[in-house]
């Protein structure tokens, strides 16, 4: 019953598709001036809702309606092969996968993929709905009762233990954390959400939020980075403040509303702050460190940015394709790790643990390779 479902979406998608194309070029020329036009959900309603999950007095939705009045889930409409100019991001594969090395060159976006953690606990985060449980991990590693979002909801309301972990709402990343409704949390996320431009100071609603996270700036890659280069990537938002605590709207200070222990001052530092370091630091900017240190060679002569170990920095307005080391040399926790996936131990975007001389720990740690 379900495949025949899907199988009835598909077509009417297939349908669609021929038809987009040509209003898509119709949009194309229209957005040489207005580019933010891009910036949401677009075709048919009927192409994503149901009005009373019935056709032809047959269930459209075998399982029952869906929140939104919606033809799919999250992981449904999420699940899928990305292509250049896809409009959905796919998070998922159920199919064929390709990573690749790092995760630039393949066809997996910024935020990697759940396809390998979907066999493989270690390989990522164990999301509801495409993972199973995570057995060996039944809270965050470093949970320190959770850190507020922007909205001052906070992670599981303070305590986590045996929950797995969900796209949006109180166990989850997108959205706000007052709700246990994925739908409720991201409300309105999908048509008034601004994909695809620079996100720099976010009110509490989640469409405000870079990718739909509650109160995180960034600058949005239009493709989600389907092939980055150095000049076309996803800016991501740090602030140079080795105690780590001052400044939400960082992408590390995302992680740690449910990993707090591993972006905390007193655990991080030894007193006086800085190197030696008791854990790696992040929102900590390389622009730190002496002139002649290891870490003034990162993307060598030209300092070109690395997509493959991206560092943040304190203005997102635009994209920066080479770094300066004042504030655009930021360490993050994405500087190591995919938010969803990746094929390599702990969801680490290179093989760090699979290798013999730590990988691309080399790109800031450049006289260790
Ligand atoms: C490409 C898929 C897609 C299309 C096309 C689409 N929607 Fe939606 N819509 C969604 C999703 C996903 C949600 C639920 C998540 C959210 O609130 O962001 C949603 C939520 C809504 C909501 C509740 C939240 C809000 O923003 O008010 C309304 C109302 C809505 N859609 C109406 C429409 C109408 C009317 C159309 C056609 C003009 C339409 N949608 C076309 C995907 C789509
Ligand atoms: C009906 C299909 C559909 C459903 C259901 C759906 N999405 Fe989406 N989603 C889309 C499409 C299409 C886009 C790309 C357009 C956009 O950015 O809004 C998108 C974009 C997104 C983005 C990226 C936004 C950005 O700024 O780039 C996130 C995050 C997201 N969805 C999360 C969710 C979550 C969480 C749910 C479930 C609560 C969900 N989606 C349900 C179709 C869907
Ligand atoms: C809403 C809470 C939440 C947020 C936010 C969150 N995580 Fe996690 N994370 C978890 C949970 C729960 C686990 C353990 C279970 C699992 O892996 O699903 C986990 C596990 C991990 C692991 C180990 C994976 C494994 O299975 O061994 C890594 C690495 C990780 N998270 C990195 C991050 C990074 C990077 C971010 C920010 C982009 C982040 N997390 C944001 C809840 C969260
Ligand atoms: C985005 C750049 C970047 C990447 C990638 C990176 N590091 Fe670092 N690392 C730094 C910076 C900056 C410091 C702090 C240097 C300072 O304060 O002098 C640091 C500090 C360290 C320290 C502590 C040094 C001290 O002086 O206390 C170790 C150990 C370390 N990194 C190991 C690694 C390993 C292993 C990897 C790969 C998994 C890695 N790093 C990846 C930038 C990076
Ligand atoms: C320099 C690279 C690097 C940075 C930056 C980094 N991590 Fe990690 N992380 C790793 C590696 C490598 C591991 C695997 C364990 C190890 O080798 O120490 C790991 C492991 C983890 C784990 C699993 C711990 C466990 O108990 O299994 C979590 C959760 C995690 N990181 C979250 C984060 C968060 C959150 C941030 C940002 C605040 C972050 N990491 C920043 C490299 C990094």
């Amino acid at each position: 019953m379900m495949r025949a479902y899907r199988h009835h979406i598909f077509t009417g998608r297939e349908q669609f598709c021929r038809l987009r194309h040509l209003t898509c070029v119709a949009i194309a020329i229209v957005c040489l001036w207005c580019p933010a036009l891009l910036a949401k959900v677009t075709g048919p309603c009927s192409n994503c809702h149901t009005m009373h999950n019935s056709q032809n007095n047959s269930l459209v939705n075998s399982s029952g309606p869906n929140h939104s009045l919606l033809l799919d889930d999250c992981v449904g409409c999420h699940t899928g092969t990305n292509t250049q100019g896809g409009t959905t991001p796919f998070v998922h594969n159920t199919g064929t996968v390709d990573y690749n090395t790092s995760g630039i060159e393949g066809d997996t976006l910024a935020g990697g993929t759940f396809k390998y953690v979907a066999a493989t606990d270690y390989k990522g985060h164990n999301v509801e709905g495409i993972a199973n449980t995570d057995l060996t991990l039944s809270a965050p590693p470093g949970f320190d009762g959770g850190r507020a979002a922007s909205d001052g909801s906070t992670p599981g309301n303070g305590s986590w233990s045996g929950q797995q972990i969900t796209c949006a709402g109180t166990y989850g990343c997108h959205g706000t954390h007052s709700t246990s409704d994925p739908y409720q949390a991201i409300y309105g996320g999908h048509h008034k959400n601004s994909q695809g431009t620079a996100i720099t100071a976010p009110d509490d609603e989640p469409a405000s939020g870079y990718r739909l996270l509650v109160g995180i700036a960034g600058y949005e890659d239009p493709e989600w980075e389907f092939t980055p280069t150095a000049a076309l990537h996803n800016q991501y938002k740090g602030i140079d403040d080795a105690g780590q605590m001052t400044e939400t709207s960082t992408i590390s200070s995302f992680c740690a509303q449910c990993h707090g222990l591993f972006h905390n001052p007193s655990a991080n530092l030894t007193s006086g702050g800085g190197s030696p370091w008791l854990r790696h630091p992040t929102d900590y900017d390389m622009g730190n460190t002496d002139l002649n240190a290891e870490y003034r060679n990162y993307g060598g002569a030209g300092h070109a940015y690395l997509p493959a170990t991206p560092v943040a920095s304190s203005t997102v307005t635009s994209v920066k394709s080479s770094v300066t080391f004042s504030d655009d040399t930021i360490v993050t926790c994405l500087s190591c790790h995919r938010a969803h996936g990746s094929d390599y131990y702990k969801a680490m975007r290179w093989g760090y643990a699979e290798s013999n001389d730590g990988g691309l720990c080399s790109n800031c740690h450049t006289t260790k390779d």
